[in-house]
């Protein structure tokens, strides 16, 4: 395995590669979820090269930006065990932003406008900053297929509608969540939760859980299911709910009234002290 810090370097190795290329883009400190994505991309690619960078056009001003959890050598000797060919970690933020950088990729899947209740909407500019770093990272490592999780349902769609907009010419592959034995969706900003938090975390799933025991019983009402799955999440001192979401997997348009019986993504997100946790699942 080759560690990669700067773009010249990387440029220079990119250009000798030849064969089915696989990306793994990550911002670092991984877990079982991203080795989850690294190891269907070691199965399915000649060559595996994964990134790791916090990218600070994701962060919003006040956000973990600084905090964010990160521990190189460990997520190296992760890479070395899994048999990932190119780690390309950029030494700096002016690797991938240098002085006068100004361009940004925007989605519309992403904004605000879209749904009042999605990431978009809570974090306004982080899928400009996502749909801007992964259109670099993919200029730069011309992957064949990329491999993201499905526990950022939205940020998987910004990218699925982004690749056909842009005429990108990669596959995306989709890698399902990865949870914790209790359910909780693996993170890499878990590691904010206290002990008593940590036991409070699985409100999300549980939440998840009761919206597909609603729809099983057959109430296919997205409001009176939002309804209850808030009921549940008042019960937890110190968990503040940032939105339900009921909608489309595609276009994360919101589902008021009567859930269609195919395609509905339920996602969730709110606080626990530090950490802000999101979590999804699709419930037909
Ligand atoms: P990061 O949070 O490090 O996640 C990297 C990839 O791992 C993403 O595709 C994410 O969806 C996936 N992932 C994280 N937790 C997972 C879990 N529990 N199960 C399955 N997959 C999981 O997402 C980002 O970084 C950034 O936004 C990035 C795409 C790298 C752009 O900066």
């Amino acid at each position: 395995m080759q560690l990669i810090k700067d773009l010249n370097t990387f440029s220079a190795t990119r250009s000798r590669l030849e064969g089915e290329i696989g990306l793994v883009p990550t911002m670092g400190f991984l877990h079982e979820g991203h080795k989850a994505l690294i190891r269907k991309a070691r199965m399915e690619c000649s060559i595996l090269i994964v990134t790791i960078f916090v990218n600070p056009t994701q962060f919003a001003p006040g956000e973990d930006l600084d905090t964010y959890p990160r521990n190189l050598p460990n997520d190296l000797s992760i890479c070395e065990e899994l048999e990932v060919d190119y780690v390309f970690a950029p030494e700096s933020v002016s690797v991938l932003y240098p002085e006068g950088f100004c361009t940004f990729v925007e989605c519309k899947i992403g904004l605000p406008e879209t749904n009042p209740r999605s990431e978009g909407a809570f974090r306004p500019h982080f899928f400009r900053g996502v749909a801007t770093v992964v259109t670099k990272l993919f200029n730069i490592v011309k992957p064949s297929k990329a491999y993201f999780g499905q526990k950022d349902a939205q940020q998987c769609s910004v990218i699925q509608r982004m690749v056909v907009d842009l005429n990108l010419n990669i596959e995306i592959v989709i890698v399902p969540t990865v949870r914790e034995a209790d359910g909780l969706a693996m993170s890499s900003r878990n590691a904010y939760l206290t002990k008593e938090e940590r036991g409070k975390a699985i409100i999300l799933f549980q939440m998840l859980q009761k919206a597909k025991q609603l729809y099983l019983e057959g109430i296919t009402n997205a409001s009176r299911i939002r309804e209850e799955m808030e009921v549940l999440a008042k019960q937890v001192d110190g968990f503040r709910l940032h939105y339900i979401s009921i909608c489309d997997p595609k276009t994360f348009i919101e589902y008021e009234n009567e859930i269609p019986s195919s395609n509905t993504l339920v996602c969730v997100a709110g606080t626990l002290g530090k950490a802000r946790l999101i979590d999804n699942i699709c419930l037909n």
